[in-house]
């Protein structure tokens, strides 16, 4: 790092104007603080005085050239970018930004299966034709993990007219894929690599964690920094390097998807986060790390219970793995995930960030305390003597994950003429809409392709097993296009 991490320009500024006492004739309507309410009572006044908009002196965040530029080259600088861009919207955000900037309409992009929603959105938004890698399929933990180099290598060579390859760094479940080699096989074939890495924006600075992207050679990645590294929820980085990216294009897709009007508090944390995990992250991510190993072998002693650590998912065949989280294997006590994270909840006060079918997932940051993770430990050890001695027969995968054959583009399904049907009526129909498990958010069906009986089975699993199930339809109906009235457009008649 090149740079004076001491600096804080964009929060320091805002903190100066929100002690100013500047007369404000300008939004917020709530005036820095002088409309009284609930929230403001209970947070304080301050958290309104720092929720300026854009006034005189802290810059523009659709065209930063003061102190959102001074902090957006602190980022880069503390990520080994070349350009770091702050984003308001997640990574949601930036996994839109990154494609909808690289892909036109009808041009190809290889992604993984087992995305992101917002990746789904891009295709819609953009056009693009997906090229889907069929990911890992974790039969025991009956889940979709990395991608195998030799199937992304077989996807590129197939598709050598792809404009990119998205990149999951890591997945959900904190395993990653051989990033490095994939980035020097597309560069080869002269694509760009976009990484979804809202999961991995601590990966920098430590040598214990997964290679981070710009390290890997990627040309794009976006980072949720409030996941992992500390920033306030929503605030996301997307950082570029390499002649690669056409920043003129970038800016003007990521300014056609912000608000005008970004939140001042949302830029300040990511300004503060990152100074604090530049200076504290690289000995307290090794303390996490050895917290975390503790743990899983705590709950190794746990009967019923299974903590899977790096050795795990080395085994098969993940390139790397974040020890930050935790995966608990519930399953051989016949209990769901889903029932676990419910338990824990109302039981012993814990929230989990994921539960699955056979397992749950915690995840730890530099803010994690050994009393979180024993809360953890002592919450399991009831659990499992409460459990255990019903034996009850353990759950056994149902889940096919036949992923589904796509008959049409996203975007043509989405603008498509559509009919509403019940659901378990819809075998061989084309969706219309995304159905989405949340968490972890991962589609199951996508707009253009084919239902099948498989992903309705999976579907009433998940339903059954108390998942939320996001879409835009009624519960218990989808929508899909209207054969009748589509008309089949020719391809020529619609981008
Ligand atoms: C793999 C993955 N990518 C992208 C996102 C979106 O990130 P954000 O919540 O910052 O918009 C998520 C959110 O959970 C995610 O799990």
């Amino acid at each position: 790092m090149k740079k004076d991490h001491n600096l804080t320009p964009f929060y320091t500024k805002l903190k100066e104007y929100a002690l100013s006492d500047v007369v404000s004739h300008d939004v917020p309507g709530h005036k820095l603080g002088h409309i009284p309410n609930d929230l403001m009572d209970f947070a304080g006044n301050k958290l309104y005085q720092l929720d300026a908009n854009a006034p005189r002196g802290l810059d523009n965040l659709n065209r930063p050239s003061g102190v959102i530029l001074e902090a957006t080259e602190l980022m880069a600088d503390a990520f080994g970018a070349e350009k770091a861009y702050f984003l308001t919207g997640g990574t949601t955000m930036g996994i839109l930004s990154m494609i909808m900037s690289t892909c036109r309409a009808k041009e190809k992009i290889i992604l993984p299966r087992n995305v992101h929603k917002s990746a789904i959105n891009a295709l819609i938004l953009s056009g693009a034709v997906p090229i889907f890698v069929k990911p890992y399929i974790d039969q025991e933990l009956g889940i979709a993990n990395h991608m195998d180099y030799e199937e992304v290598k077989k996807a590129i060579e197939d598709n050598p007219d792809a404009m990119g390859v998205l990149v999951i760094n890591p997945t959900y479940f904190g395993v990653t894929s051989d990033l490095e080699k994939i980035v020097n096989l597309a560069h080869e074939y002269d694509m760009k690599v976009m990484v979804d890495e809202a999961h991995g924006s601590h990966f920098p600075f430590s040598e214990r964690l997964p290679i981070g992207s710009m390290e890997a050679g990627a040309d794009l990645a976006s980072c949720s920094l409030h996941k992992t590294v500390g920033s306030l929820t929503q605030s996301s980085i997307l950082i570029a390097q390499g002649p690669m990216v056409d920043h003129v294009r970038l800016r003007s897709t990521i300014n056609m998807i912000q608000s005008t009007s970004p939140s001042g508090l949302l830029l300040a944390s990511l300004d503060v986060a990152r100074k604090s995990m530049v200076f504290q992250g690289p000995e307290k991510l090794i303390k996490v790390i050895e917290m975390a190993d503790k743990t899983r072998e705590q709950i190794n002693e746990i009967p019923g219970l299974k903590a899977l650590g790096k050795a795990y998912f080395l085994s098969r065949n993940a390139f790397d793995y974040d020890e930050t989280k935790i995966i608990v294997k519930v399953s051989d006590l016949g209990l769901t995930g889903f029932d676990v994270y419910k338990e824990l909840f109302d039981e012993h006060h814990i929230q989990l960030e994921l539960a699955e079918t056979h397992l749950i997932l915690a995840v730890l940051s530099i803010g994690t305390t050994q009393k979180d993770l024993d809360a953890l430990v002592v919450a399991l050890k009831k659990l499992s003597d409460t459990y255990m001695p019903m034996e009850l027969e353990a759950i056994v995968p149902k889940i096919k994950y036949s992923y589904p054959e796509a008959y049409t583009r996203p975007r043509e399904a989405y603008h498509a003429p559509k009919k509403y049907m019940p659901i378990n009526q819809a075998v061989d129909e084309i969706a219309a809409e995304s159905i989405m498990i949340y968490p972890p958010g991962i589609p199951i069906v996508i707009p253009g392709e084919v239902i099948s009986q498989d992903i309705l089975d999976d579907l009433d699993f998940y339903q059954r097993s108390g998942s939320i199930i996001l879409s835009d339809t009624e519960s218990g109906y989808i929508k899909v296009i209207d054969k009748e009235y589509w008309m089949k457009w020719s391809e020529d008649d619609n981008e």
